[in-house]
């Protein structure tokens, strides 16, 4: 097959206009989060407050002990619960290393990247990884060709020594070279459309962030080094209202979906933003059933909530005990040391 021409083209008129919605999308959710931050701490102090107040009315030391005491074992059995929870998660992404569907996130493109692409894209893989651990079927997820500023802006991530993924220093093309027939790389401008995910198969992904500046780029490759391309089949079951290309972190979670029912369509009604899609008659009808799920941005939000509520919960009870004192750092710090745990 001819190799296409890959070239970094200019904004058209069109794409200037995405950009700009793309960019007032970004302050909004900007605004939405600092909203949600403040509204936090308010919960957190109001609920620090009802304590509080808790012990002033507890009638005798006895009491008081009591409730200290009862507020403790939760704590404990909260901890232990998360510790449960952790093996588990454990245990599954070890199982996965045997028997789960490999995906790999292709790193070589990092001198494709401006810092601040290649942050967005260290913060999906973070993403992908968290999502994979909660899976009841993880996949066997890789990261290859793992080097330079991509390799130091992960190794920063806290906790990414533990992480149970495959870093691979190597080019998957090295690392798999006796299995090249079983690679697939996955592809938007892929002429073949996937079927089903063959446990056989390997499963690239570009590790890349260009808003689409680098068109065909991935396509190229994977003819170049003669390996066989596949792009998913969004188009038989939903329009897009622009592109069919998606994240990363949107494609390993479609793949995740799909291992886990093995349902293409409740994959992408999952996990594409309502706003990349075009509503038809069909889409109506899901969007009915699935609105609450419906927005990936606000399911990534959610995870977001969740382990920073959690770590909040956690560190709150902690520090409870030492000064009853909290700060928005803190619970920063323990919302990203929950998220890479
Ligand atoms: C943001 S895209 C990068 C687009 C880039 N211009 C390229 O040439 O691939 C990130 C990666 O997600 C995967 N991807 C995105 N949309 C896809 C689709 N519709 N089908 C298959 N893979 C897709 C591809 O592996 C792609 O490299």
């Amino acid at each position: 097959m001819e190799s296409k021409a890959v070239d970094q083209q200019p904004l058209s008129k069109n794409a200037q206009k995405k950009l700009l919605k793309q960019q007032r999308y970004e302050s909004k959710k900007a605004e939405k989060k600092a909203l949600l931050k403040q509204e936090k701490k308010r919960e957190g102090e109001r609920k620090r407050k009802e304590w509080e107040e808790k012990l002033a009315a507890a009638a005798t030391e006895q009491e008081k002990q009591q409730l200290i005491e009862s507020r403790k074992c939760l704590r404990k059995e909260r901890m232990e619960q998360r510790s449960h929870d952790k093996e588990k998660k454990m245990t599954r992404l070890t199982n996965a290393k045997q028997n789960g569907q490999n995906v790999v996130i292709d790193l070589e493109f990092d001198n494709l990247m401006n810092s601040s692409e290649l942050h967005s894209l260290v913060q999906q893989i973070m993403y992908c990884y968290a999502v994979n651990g909660r899976c009841t079927s993880p996949a066997h997820l890789w990261l290859t060709g793992c080097q330079g500023e991509m390799q130091d802006q992960l190794q920063r991530l806290p906790g990414f020594d533990k992480w149970i993924i495959e870093k691979e220093n190597r080019p998957y093309i090295e690392a798999f070279q006796d299995q090249k027939e079983r690679l697939v790389y996955l592809t938007a401008d892929a002429e073949t459309t996937l079927d089903v995910l063959d446990p056989k198969h390997i499963y690239i992904i570009g590790g890349l962030v260009d808003r689409n500046r680098w068109k065909g780029l991935t396509m190229k490759k994977a003819e170049d080094q003669g390996i066989q391309t596949a792009k998913l089949p969004i188009g038989m079951y939903l329009k897009m209202s622009s592109s069919q290309v998606l994240t990363v972190n949107q494609v390993v979670e479609i793949l995740l979906k799909y291992l886990e029912t093995r349902d293409w369509k409740t994959s992408f009604f999952e996990v594409i933003p309502q706003r990349k899609r075009c509503e038809d008659d069909n889409d109506i009808e899901w969007k009915e059933e699935t609105e609450a799920k419906d927005d990936h941005e606000f399911k990534i939000h959610d995870i977001e909530r969740e382990e920073e509520v959690e770590g909040k919960d956690d560190h709150k009870m902690k520090i409870h005990d030492i000064e009853q004192e909290e700060t928005e750092e803190k619970d920063d710090h323990e919302f990203k040391r929950q998220c890479m745990s």
